[in-house]
């Protein structure tokens, strides 16, 4: 059986139109976080993950900052569970360890935190509140290569 999807990196000149679609369905629509927090400036300075299923529907997406940051991982409802967000992380980790990135970090919410754990990162302070939804940051070490 072929993959039923695929994940690539594209600058957000190449994937906006892609990446503002599964944005605004999973933050905007579904957690209901403001159209004006889910935009900003950084988009342009990143690395995304972008994931098509098999008949080219964007399905997942997440981000990568220079400094190691990752932010926005969303999986549209149906495709959940079915490691879409982990190939996601990997893509990025990939390539934050091909660029030599020492660590990567992440302001997770708190209900995703055992995503995370899958990958061995590991919560630092406390919980706090951004956008009206619970979070911790979590970072993980990379390993030189
Ligand atoms: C969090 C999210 C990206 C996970 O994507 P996904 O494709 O369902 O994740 P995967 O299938 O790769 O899950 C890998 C593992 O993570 C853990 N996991 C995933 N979702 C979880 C959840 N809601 N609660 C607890 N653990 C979860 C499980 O251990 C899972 O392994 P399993 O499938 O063997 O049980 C997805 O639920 C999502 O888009 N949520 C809405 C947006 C969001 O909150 N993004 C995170 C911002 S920090």
């Amino acid at each position: 059986m072929s993959n039923p999807f695929s994940v690539s990196l594209v600058s957000w000149h190449d994937g906006e139109p892609l990446l503002k679609s599964i944005r605004e369905q999973v933050f905007i629509r579904e957690q209901g976080i403001p159209a004006e927090l889910e935009w900003d400036e950084q988009d342009q300075h990143c690395r995304h993950a972008l994931v098509l299923s098999a008949q080219g529907a964007a399905i997942g997406c997440g981000r990568l900052f220079e400094n190691g940051h990752i932010g926005r991982i969303a999986v549209l409802p149906k495709w959940r569970k079915q490691k879409v967000g982990t190939a996601i992380v990997e893509a990025l980790l990939d390539y934050a360890r091909s660029h030599d990135y020492p660590q990567v970090d992440v302001d997770a919410q708190a209900y995703a935190v055992p995503f995370y754990h899958g990958f061995e990162f590991i919560e630092e302070g406390t919980v706090f509140q951004d956008a009206g939804l619970p979070h911790i940051k979590m970072h993980l070490k990379l390993l030189p290569r």
